[in-house]
């Protein structure tokens, strides 16, 4: 299937490992031209670097913190400066920590609701101006499954994220009609070090060796994926490219899951 996606530009946030990362490579290899995103500039630099290196081609590190404003402003005036335009964004970011009602505190709660909510809907509200002048356009935002079946103790992804899924549906109706088309993609388990991080901090509130506690989680994790296994970050990252191809022309405004069958919720 032709994708029609070379020499088309992309900016894709929260980048520098994990399915972002994925979602960076697949685009560099489909021949779009590529700026990634990251808080710590020197690994993102490196990321770059051997990106632009495998493939011959020039992949722009913008660092910066998609909870920030000013940060967010920079990176897409330095996208359209380096590469004369816009055509594709995907909004990612790290995930908030896990934690119930009880557990999380005011703190934390502004500052998921500032990363993992403003920063999608400010990356697509800076952006999609720039798609609709061109008459064609993809957004696609990542959250997660939870946005279908809420996940007990990660409070924090349960509220977030429907507001991203709100706010993609609501920009999608639109902005149809200007070609630009805006879906949400939701992970189930995917192979991250995201995984090690929810452990670390689950092994630190019961007190437990983190190793134990990750290898608890992903067996219980297994037993309740129909697929019986993780999903990698590149299987999560066909269904963006597809989604921001020529051959998706007609999905918008959908929320759709890669998840190995483990959502039970029929939509
Ligand atoms: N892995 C899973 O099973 C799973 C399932 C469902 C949903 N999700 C969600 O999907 C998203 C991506 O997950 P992942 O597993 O791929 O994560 P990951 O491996 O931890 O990668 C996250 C990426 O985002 C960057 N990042 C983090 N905070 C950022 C910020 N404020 N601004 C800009 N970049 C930022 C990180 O680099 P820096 O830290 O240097 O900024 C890193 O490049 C997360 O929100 C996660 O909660 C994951």
């Amino acid at each position: 299937m032709d994708l029609g996606l070379q020499n088309k530009v992309a900016l894709v946030m929260g980048s520098s490992r994990g399915m972002g990362l994925a979602v960076a490579e697949k685009l560099v290899q489909e021949g779009v031209r590529v700026a990634i995103n990251s808080r710590d500039a020197k690994e993102l630099k490196t990321v770059a670097d051997e990106l632009t290196q495998k493939y011959k081609q020039k992949v722009l590190p913008l660092p910066g913190d998609i909870g920030n404003f000013e940060d967010c402003k920079g990176i897409l005036k330095e996208t359209l400066t380096r590469f004369a335009g816009l055509d594709m964004l995907f909004c990612n970011a790290g995930g908030p920590p896990p934690g119930s009602f009880e557990d999380i505190k005011e703190k934390d709660w502004q500052t998921a609701i500032e990363t993992n909510m403003m920063g999608t809907i400010r990356m697509m509200r800076m952006a999609y101006p720039v798609m609709v002048k061109n008459n064609w356009g993809r957004i696609v935002t990542l959250t997660s499954i939870s946005v279908k079946e809420v996940i007990d103790n990660l409070v924090l992804s349960n509220v977030t994220r429907l507001g991203v899924v709100g706010a993609v549906k609501s920009l999608s109706r639109e902005i149809a009609r200007h070609g630009v088309t805006v879906n949400n993609v939701c992970p189930g388990v995917i192979d991250t070090g995201r995984w090690k991080e929810l452990a670390a901090a689950l092994a630190k509130k019961e007190k437990a060796p983190s190793k134990k506690i990750l290898e608890t989680l992903l067996a219980d994790n297994n037993k309740r994926i129909p697929l019986g296994r993780m999903g990698s970050p590149e299987e999560v990252a066909n269904l963006v490219v597809f989604l921001m191809s020529n051959a998706a022309s007609y999905i918008t405004g959908q929320s759709i899951s890669v998840d190995g069958g483990m959502t039970r919720s029929v939509f």
